[in-house]
C-alpha cells in the first residue's frame, strides 16, 4: 500500500442533467491526506464536499482525474479500495426497523466481522455514542440527534482504515458532539484515518490536524488551523457592524473584508488603538476578539461560511 490513506489528483465532476445546465461541481481537486490524519474540508453549501467524499468512497464516478485510497484507484477497482473505508452519508438515516444495537451488529457482520467481535464492537460503540439507553429502541422512534449518533456509531465501530463522513456531528447537542470529536480522536490513535466535511468552524479546528477550504469545486486554501490564522495577516480583528460603507478609511491599518453591511479589519496589536480612534471618529462601534478560523474562511473565499 502507498504511504498515503487518500490521494486525489485533478478531480473534476460534472453533473449531467437533461433538460438543465451540466453543473460543474469538482474543478480540479488535488489532495492529500496521510495516514492517520484527520481532514476537514470546509465550504459552503454547494462548494462540492460531498461530491469529493462520494468520489472518492466509491458511490460516484468523477469525469476525469483520479482518486487513489492506500494507493488503490478506487474509480478503476471499487471493490479492492471499498473493504478500507466506510462512511457516514450527509442526510444518511439508520434502518427504520432495526434498534440502533441490531443495526450496528448487522453491519458489522455484513463487513464479515466475526459474532464475538461484532458484539464487543457494538457495545462499546454504543456506550461511546451515549445509546446505550436507546440501544433497544426501533430508529423510527429515535430523535433526529439519536438517528444521526446511530449513523456515527455504526461507523465508527467498523474501526476501517479510512472513514468519511459528510456533516457527522449535524443535528446534534453539543454534548453529543464533543462524544463523537473523542471517538474519532481515538478512532485515529488506533491507525485510522479521518476525512470529514463541516460547516462548523470550532469542529474543525478542534478535530481536524489540516484542513481544505473548498468553494466552488476547487480547493482555494489548506494547511492546520494555525497556518490558516496565520495567513490572515494579524492576530486581531475588529468588527464593525456598520462598516462595510466606510471600509476606505480602515484600509491603511490592515486587511479589511466585507461581508453584507459589516466590516472586518484585521490589525495587529500595535495598530488596534489607531484603529479604534478611526471607529470612534465615525461615530460607530466595535467588537475585538482574537483572529479565528472564520477570518480565515472569509479571507480565503471572500465570503462567510454561514451567509447564505
Ligand atoms: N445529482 C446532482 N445533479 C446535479 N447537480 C448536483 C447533484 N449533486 C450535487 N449537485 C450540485 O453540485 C454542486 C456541489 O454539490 P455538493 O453536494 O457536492 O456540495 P456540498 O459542498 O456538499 O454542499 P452542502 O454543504 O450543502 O452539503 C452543487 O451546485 C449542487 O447543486
Ligand atoms: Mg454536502
Amino acid at each position: 500500500m502507498s504511504e498515503e490513506a487518500l490521494r486525489s489528483v485533478d478531480l473534476r465532476k460534472t453533473y449531467e442533467s437533461r433538460g438543465a445546465p451540466p453543473v460543474e461541481a469538482l474543478s480540479g481537486v488535488s489532495m492529500e491526506v496521510h495516514r492517520g490524519e484527520r481532514v476537514a474540508l470546509l465550504g459552503r453549501n454547494g462548494a462540492g464536499k460531498t461530491t469529493f467524499l462520494r468520489i472518492a468512497s466509491t458511490l460516484l464516478r468523477p469525469s476525469s482525474g483520479a482518486v487513489e485510497v492506500f494507493g488503490i484507484d478506487v474509480t478503476r477497482s471499487p471493490e479492492r479500495a471499498r473493504p478500507y473505508i466506510a462512511v457516514v452519508p450527509q442526510e444518511g438515516k439508520p434502518f427504520f426497523h432495526l434498534t440502533p444495537r441490531e443495526q450496528i451488529y448487522t453491519y458489522l457482520r455484513a463487513r464479515g466481522f466475526a459474532r464475538e467481535t461484532a458484539r464487543y464492537r457494538t457495545e462499546e460503540s454504543l456506550e461511546r455514542m451515549g445509546l446505550t439507553p436507546f440501544a433497544d429502541r426501533l430508529s423510527v422512534t429515535l430523535s433526529g440527534g439519536q438517528r444521526q449518533r446511530t449513523m456515527v456509531a455504526t461507523v465508527i465501530a467498523t474501526e476501517a482504515p479510512l472513514l468519511f463522513l459528510d456533516e457527522p456531528t449535524i443535528g446534534m447537542d453539543p454534548f453529543a458532539r464533543r462524544e463523537v470529536w473523542a471517538s474519532l480522536r481515538a478512532l485515529t490513535q488506533k491507525g485510522s484515518t479521518i476525512l470529514l466535511t463541516t460547516h462548523y468552524l470550532d469542529e474543525a479546528e478542534v478535530l481536524s490536524n489540516r484542513l481544505y477550504i473548498i468553494e466552488h469545486g476547487q480547493v482555494l486554501s489548506s494547511g492546520t488551523a494555525d497556518e490558516l490564522k496565520r495567513s490572515v495577516g494579524g492576530t486581531l480583528k475588529v468588527l464593525v457592524p456598520d462598516g462595510a460603507s466606510q471600509v476606505d478609511r480602515f484600509r491603511s491599518y490592515g486587511t479589511c473584508v466585507t461581508d453584507g453591511l459589516s466590516l472586518t479589519v484585521i490589525v495587529n496589536p500595535n495598530t488596534l488603538n489607531e484603529v479604534m480612534e478611526v471607529v470612534g471618529r465615525a461615530g460607530m462601534t466595535a467588537t475585538v476578539g482574537p483572529v479565528t478560523l472564520e477570518e480565515a474562511f472569509l479571507r480565503a473565499v471572500g465570503r462567510s461560511i454561514n451567509e447564505d
